[in-house]
């Protein structure tokens, strides 16, 4: 890419953001002007002409994207890069819908913008224009999270959704596969038309091509009359083909030749139809891996894995888990379940577990603790009856060890300090008597009084559980913290 300098026009009403762009533009040679509001940014096209224009979407006198369409009408060669602290789908999907060049969720990396500047003066100016018009998805926005690997999920998605290449949606079980296929399908062109989904790992694998292609009348035992296939189903608009990895060889090689010729045959037909419908495949599986195996076609890969779009895991963005975490307890209360919140607290324990079955775990977790939580705000405790406490390092027993020993060592140098009436011989028994009823006394606190429950986490009988509260003259539902 040969380097070029050129006119920038800055907007953002942060003049500290203004001074930063600002100098690391005029350091690459390019000549930088800076203003606060759109009226300013109106009045500046003008006169400056830019070649680029940096703006910010928030900006007093209104929303930074909304004219950008018709800037860019009256500027067809302008390349614009938006930059935006409300970092969601829908703004990245508004930005490339109004044909922003760029859309750099904030805080940005000063590397990249620069970098972005440079590609956009390189960027031929009868690049095709996105068409103008960009739409709001509404207010419920299909996917939450604002971490920096799901602004990237969001880049591409908005990259993607104009057109028809075809994508494979990657990522393990729960982190949002199908929901990103959603998004594809209902913020394009396509929307009015069919979503038609296909899940390859629940349907019998002989029975998939027929479903997949629909079948002819007699075709096969049972065929009583003629059945169309999911492609005829989703004509127009987009099939999701889930699960991919567990799609048959011969059903593989079946789909690869539709997808060459744009064509379905049904099974037991001999006319072929053209189809129009956009595809997005989605994996679990490490598909190179079945390739080497055997086990998948390398042509078909290929051809499904245009453009790839791997979801991060929840543990990779847990400062995303306490908004997912609130906006499934918002959810619950739409459906009528009661309303609850959660606390600070507990919200920065949810950050420490691992979530093994991403989002749609703490989906159900925040359905269940809805139900079952009595107070209106779910705090550590509630959270600790739910999660195994053995995947939350911290609140594991033992992480204050070092603390709890020394306690034990002064404890035991007290009793055995030299002038003491006279020498012990029940020090294990008086330990266990100061330190046990502690124990089983928090551990029921956090616990409701559930002795079950009490009696599973301390790795304890049932029954020893009640012969040493009843020894320590311990009531089980009174909240023992006072103690
Ligand atoms: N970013 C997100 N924001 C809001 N909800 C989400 C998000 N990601 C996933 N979910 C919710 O989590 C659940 C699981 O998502 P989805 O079914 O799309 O996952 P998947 O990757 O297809 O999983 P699997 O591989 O098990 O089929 C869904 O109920 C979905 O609505
Ligand atoms: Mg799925």
């Amino acid at each position: 890419m040969t380097r070029r300098s050129g006119k920038i026009l800055v907007v953002d009403d942060d003049p500290a953001i203004c001074i930063v762009i600002g100098e690391a533009l005029k350091r690459q040679g390019h000549i930088v002007r800076t203003v606060g509001s759109i009226a300013e940014r109106r009045a500046a096209m003008l006169p400056f002409a830019p070649d680029v224009l940096i703006t910010d979407v928030m900006l007093p006198d209104g929303d930074g994207l909304d004219d950008v369409g018709a800037i860019l009408a009256e500027a067809p060669d302008l390349r614009v890069i938006i930059l935006s602290a409300q970092n969601t789908l829908n703004t990245a999907v508004r930005a490339t819908g109004q044909g922003a060049f760029e859309y750099l969720p904030k805080p940005f990396d000063l590397n990249e913008l620069v970098r972005a500047v440079a590609e956009a003066l390189s960027a031929s100016p009868d690049a095709p224009a996105p068409e103008s018009g960009g739409e709001s998805a509404g207010d419920e926005l299909p996917l939450i999270g604002r971490s920096p690997q799901m602004q990237e999920v969001y880049r591409t998605i908005a990259r993607v959704v104009g057109n028809d290449l075809n994508i494979l949606v990657l990522g393990e079980s729960g982190t949002g596969k199908e929901l990103v296929a959603e998004a594809i399908h209902g913020l394009g062109p396509r929307r009015a038309r069919p979503f038609v989904a296909i899940n390859m790992a629940a349907i019998p694998r002989e029975l998939i091509e027929a479903e997949l292609f629909g079948y002819e009348k007699g075709a096969f035992t049972g065929a009583a009359a003629r059945s169309a296939g999911k492609f005829e189903q989703a004509e127009g608009g987009t099939l999701f083909l889930d699960e991919i990895g567990d799609m048959p060889m011969d059903a593989q090689t079946r789909l690869l030749r539709v997808l060459q010729s744009g064509e379905v045959t049904s099974v037991g037909g001999t006319r072929p139809v053209r189809v129009d419908v956009r595809i997005i495949a989605a994996t679990n599986q490490d598909l190179p891996a079945l390739i080497a195996e055997g086990r998948f076609r390398e042509d078909l890969f290929y051809r499904l894995n245009v453009v790839p779009i791997r979801l991060p895991a929840l543990r990779e963005r847990v400062g995303d888990v306490p908004l997912l975490a609130r906006h499934f307890l918002d959810r619950a209360a739409q459906s009528g379940l009661p309303r609850k919140t959660l606390s600070a607290e507990a919200a920065a324990l949810l950050e420490r577990y691992d979530w093994p079955g991403n989002v749609r775990e703490l989906q159900n977790l925040m359905k269940r603790l809805t139900v079952l939580t009595r107070d209106q705000e779910i705090q550590i405790q509630h959270l600790r009856q739910v999660l195994p406490l053995a995947d939350l390092p911290g609140v594991v027993p033992g992480a204050g060890a070092a603390d709890l020993r020394e306690a034990v060592r002064r404890w035991a140098r007290e009793q055995l300090a030299v002038g003491a009436p006279h020498a012990p011989d029940d020090l294990h028994e008086r330990l266990l008597a100061v330190i046990e009823p502690v124990l089983l006394g928090e551990t029921l606190a956090a616990l409701d009084g559930n002795q079950i429950r009490a009696a599973a986490m301390l790795g304890m009988n049932r029954n020893t559980l009640r012969k040493k509260l009843t020894h320590y003259d311990i009531d089980p539902t009174m909240p023992l913290r006072e103690r």
